[in-house]
């Protein structure tokens, strides 16, 4: 299929987990992919080589999504080898779990930092480009705590409900440009963030989701490609949920 030829994106922290299915669920649609992670070690370069083989243009870069300077250097850089940026995924995403209390500032500042502050770094250094492009799709990973809260998330939670007023705000700044703005709030998507979780608590979990099953990332990534391509060509300043009716 092609619903996104000739098209390019960055997809944030890809290396693993939800970004590589959305790289490679876009990439499956003909789009061309910048993305990046923390380092390009094995894995990485791994899926750059899956995403590749896809038939499509694939480059991997080692940047830090919190960090603004690093940010527009690697849009910059990702501008020269491609020539147009017309979909931005900000996905790279952490957690440092701890009640209130015992909530250090460190773990509030690293969650606040690469998981909000990155989505404004991506969205600052990619902003003048899609508007002299008078179109773009930017796409920011939220998610089901971020809506709700979340007891022993507070940073995390914040951080993902930040994301959320970002977008719309984006949404309604942009939207005369043709940049429009989404978030997807995944509930509970089996990856290696939720891998670190015991039996018991994911089985608590699973008690809560109305489908009784964690999502899969490629679940995560069809959302995604919707809201990237020109399926979505009205839809801007949305949150969509992809939760098995959980929340
Ligand atoms: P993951 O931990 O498997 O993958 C995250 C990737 O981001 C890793 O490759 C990591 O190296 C990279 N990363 C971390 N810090 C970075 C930084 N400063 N700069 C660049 N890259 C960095 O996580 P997963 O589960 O794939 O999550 C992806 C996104 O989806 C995150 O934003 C997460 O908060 C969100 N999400 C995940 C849910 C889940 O149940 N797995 C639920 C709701 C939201």
């Amino acid at each position: 299929m092609t619903l996104l030829q000739n098209k390019v994106a960055i997809v944030t922290g890809a290396a693993r987990g939800i970004g590589k299915q959305i790289a490679l669920t876009l990439a499956k649609e003909g789009c061309a992919i910048a993305f990046t992670d923390l380092v390009i070690n094995e894995q990485a370069e791994a899926t750059r080589q899956e995403i590749e083989a896809l038939g499509v243009k694939c480059c991997a870069y080692a940047s830090n999504a919190a960090d603004f300077n690093e940010t527009h250097e690697v849009v910059n850089r990702i501008q020269e080898e491609f020539g147009h940026i017309d979909i931005l995924v900000n996905n790279a995403g952490i957690t440092k779990d701890g009640l209130m209390l015992r909530m250090t500032e460190q773990q509030w500042d690293a969650v606040i930092n690469v998981n909000l502050k990155s989505a404004f770094n991506f969205i600052h250094a990619v902003s003048p480009i899609m508007m002299r492009q008078r179109s773009g799709s930017i796409i920011s990973m939220s998610s089901v705590v971020g809506l709700n809260g979340n007891a022993g998330q507070a940073n995390y939670a914040a951080s993902k409900a930040g994301i959320i007023a970002l977008t719309k705000s984006v949404a309604k700044e942009m939207g005369s440009r043709g940049i429009r703005a989404n978030a997807i709030a995944p509930g509970f998507i089996i990856t290696d963030m939720t891998a670190a979780l015991s039996e018991e608590t994911l089985n608590e979990f699973v008690k809560m989701i109305p489908m009784r099953r964690g999502g899969q990332p490629e679940e995560v990534a069809k959302v995604a490609l919707f809201l990237a391509s020109d399926l979505s060509s009205y839809v801007s300043g949305q949150v969509i949920q992809v939760n098995g009716a959980m929340g």
